[in-house]
């Protein structure tokens, strides 16, 4: 079924305009609730799913408008392939559709997809989309787009510690010369800002193996509306409240 193409307002934020911390640069993003959604209207649940990638247009479109610079979404977590295999299968259907249709204007509007995760899992074909999606708009000025893919949280930080335990085996390291920095650098998300803040809906309140080193300081916002409903005006209603917030990033307040 063709999704429709959202196109992005004339007039948008270039990226680049957060700086003064009043809008988060870095907004990350569990959507949960499809299957509650299409289970309410009486329909399967990958009818969820095609209204939750319907939500992930207007999302883009809301966080281009506001000035984010990196918007990272959680699409298939590590423990998603536990799921039924028709549902995985649906899921992946949903993202080789999505990468397929929506790439070509993504990068029209400038915007960066990087996908972050254990992608080879998906096999070889889908993964050398997503590789030519990220070379296609590697340069690209605008918002950066992580799509996080059989990503888990736990997973990132046991690679990036091999990573780092290969190179002190291979005599390249000081261990005491490892710190925080050292990891971040070995993470799948190297080169990105910590999310600032993330964002759950479905009214479920866990972090569910998403970004657990990286949102170490980020503001949690936590909605009960379901994922496919989110829009502009949801998108904008979280920014209010991330803008009530004092972060302090463990310091005494001011
Ligand atoms: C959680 O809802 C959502 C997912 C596991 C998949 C997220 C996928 C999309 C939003 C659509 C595809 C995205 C792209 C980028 C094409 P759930 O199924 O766990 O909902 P439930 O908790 O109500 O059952």
């Amino acid at each position: 079924m063709p999704l429709p193409l959202g196109a992005v307002a004339q007039g948008a934020v270039p990226a680049g305009t957060s700086t003064d911390g009043s809008v988060p640069q870095h907004v990350a993003i569990i959507m949960d609730g499809n299957g509650r959604w299409a289970a309410s209207r009486g329909l399967p649940r990958i009818a969820g799913h095609r209204a939750g990638a319907e939500a992930v247009t207007r999302c883009l479109r809301a966080a281009r408008r506001q000035g984010v610079e990196y918007l990272t979404l959680y699409a298939f977590s590590s423990e998603n392939w536990r799921r039924g295999p028709d549902e995985v299968a649906d899921l992946t259907g949903l993202l080789r559709f999505y990468v397929r249709h929506k790439v070509a204007e993504l990068h029209r509007e400038q915007v960066r997809i990087l996908f972050v995760g254990e992608v080879h899992r998906f096999g070889s074909d889908l993964c050398d989309e997503l590789a030519r999606a990220e070379q296609l708009t590697a340069h690209n000025t605008g918002l950066t787009l992580l799509l996080a893919l059989s990503y888990g949280g736990r997973n990132d930080i046991v690679q990036a510690t091999k990573a780092i335990a290969r190179a002190v085996q291979r005599g390249e390291l000081d261990p005491d010369t490892i710190d925080e920095n050292m990891m971040s650098r070995h993470l799948l998300t190297a080169g990105i800002p910590d999310p600032d803040l993330v964002v759950r809906t479905s009214g479920e309140h866990r972090i569910s193996n998403f970004l657990l080193w990286q949102s170490a300081y980020a503001e949690f916002v936590f909605l009960d509306s379901l994922w496919p409903d989110f829009d502009e005006t949801t998108f904008a209603q979280v920014l209010e409240i991330y803008g009530r917030r004092e972060r302090r990033f463990g310091a005494r307040p001011a």
